[in-house]
């Protein structure tokens, strides 16, 4: 088992018991952490406590299990605050994930503030969940998408922004860290170009969460959002970050119950921030869990973390390109990127090297990533993408070129 100075992956790998297991015959190879995460026991008995011991609705309720449920959902909303360093835990909104954060963003602040002609800048790496609300919000307040594009090895080409920021841009959007290519982008500096213009920035934070420690003070931003399923959490539930500033001047996002304050039959006056965005009963027993793989994470440490992704990137940069006709997308240098390898492998489909990989047990993706526009850009279909976590271990990356190489015997 490959372990790396800070962080032993065997240990690690015995807190995730899915991760035990034969799959059509052959030991699993989980390589879709891009997907999702798998979860930790830590996080399974957060979640089967809750329900087992306090499930109860919250804030309204005046009985011992709703006080426990409210308590554990907002000590859980304190935890995610924590994690991203803001200033405040009434900065932190309860969300599906980073796709509804986005859309919440857009169908408030952006509906509030854009008028025709203003500009939103994106980039041609964004996954569709970073794309479409914008092109909605677009269609809606007729404001115009414009976009960064990449240089070959999928970096952002920053020397365009001069060129694509003006007094029009009101908001610069993109990811923190690339789905599709596993590029971290440099999120500060574009957040400084982007305030200098008097936009507002709002960060895809969905890939770096996993893999990155992150502080939303430093990196100067005013958006940050967060999906607890690809950091260890369950799924249906993720943050959205934004300054609290922000946040009291926006309109609430739906209309229901927790997040009123008087409710007339013609009109109503909202609660605070941050109850005014969480309408209706909210997924308490994924709050408790998100909370749980932030403790899990911490635990581990954010310098093992990186460590190890540091043992994973490099083997992969050295190990993948010495398969004969195997292309690997994204930046080359190990800082620029995470363990998130997507590659094309001459005369096999991504599909088909997917389906031949997983009757030996390795688990990778393959198809556009949700990126289709960056799937153009680089002039390719679909990518076949292996995408690590902590448990990853580099027997898994052999594995994974082992199973390369028969498919390429058997497409030979
Ligand atoms: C970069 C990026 N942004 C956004 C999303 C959407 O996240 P979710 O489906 O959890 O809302 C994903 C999911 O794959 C992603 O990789």
């Amino acid at each position: 088992m490959a372990t790396t100075a800070h962080l032993d992956v065997g240990t690690i790998r015995k807190d995730f018991p899915i991760l035990d297991q034969e799959v059509n015959g052959h030991p699993l190879v989980y390589l879709d952490n891009g997907a999702t995460t798998q979860k930790p026991r830590l996080v399974l008995d957060a979640i089967a406590t809750y329900y087992e011991r306090d499930n109860a609705n919250v804030h309204r309720g005046m009985h011992e299990l709703a006080r426990r449920a409210t308590d554990d959902y907002e000590a859980a909303r304190v935890k995610v605050a924590r994690f991203l360093n803001a200033a405040d835990p009434s900065e932190i909104i309860w969300t599906r994930g980073t796709t509804e954060a986005i859309n919440l963003v857009a169908g408030t602040w952006g509906l509030m503030n854009l008028q025709p002609g203003d500009e939103i800048l994106l980039t041609v790496m964004e996954h569709h969940s970073n794309l479409i609300p914008w092109q909605l919000l677009a269609q809606r307040s007729g404001a115009v998408l414009r976009f960064l594009d990449v240089d070959d090895e999928g970096r952002l080409r920053l020397e365009q922004m001069a060129a694509l920021l003006s007094r029009r841009t009101r908001l610069v959007a993109f990811n923190h860290v690339s789905n599709s290519l596993g590029t971290i982008n440099p999120v500060a500096d574009i957040a400084q170009l982007a305030h200098s213009v008097g936009a507002r920035v709002l960060i895809d934070g969905a890939q770096a969460a996993p893999h990155l420690p992150i502080d939303v003070q430093a990196l100067g931003v005013d958006f940050y959002c967060i999906s607890g399923h690809k950091m260890g959490g369950p799924m249906g539930i993720g943050a959205l970050w934004a300054r609290k500033e922000l946040l009291d001047e926006m309109p609430p996002y739906q209309g229901g119950g927790e997040m009123i304050d008087l409710v007339e039959l013609d009109r109503s006056t909202y609660a605070k921030v941050p109850h005014k965005f969480e309408a209706g009963t909210p997924n308490v027993g994924g709050s408790v869990g998100m909370a749980a793989a932030v403790d899990y994470i911490e635990g581990i440490g954010h310098d093992a973390i990186a460590a190890h992704e540091r043992t994973l990137v490099d083997y992969g940069l050295e190990m993948l390109p010495a398969i004969e006709g195997l292309r690997v997308f994204g930046p080359k240098h190990a800082a620029e990127r995470v363990a998130v390898f997507s590659f094309a492998v001459d005369g096999i489909h991504p599909h088909d090297l997917a389906t031949i990989l997983d009757a030996e047990g390795i688990a990778i993706r393959a198809g556009h990533h949700c990126t289709q526009p960056l799937m153009r850009r680089l002039c390719v279909p679909a990518t076949a993408r292996a995408s690590c976590w902590i448990y990853t271990t580099t027997d898994d990356l052999d594995r994974l070129a082992e199973g390369v190489r028969r498919a390429q015997k058997i497409f030979g």
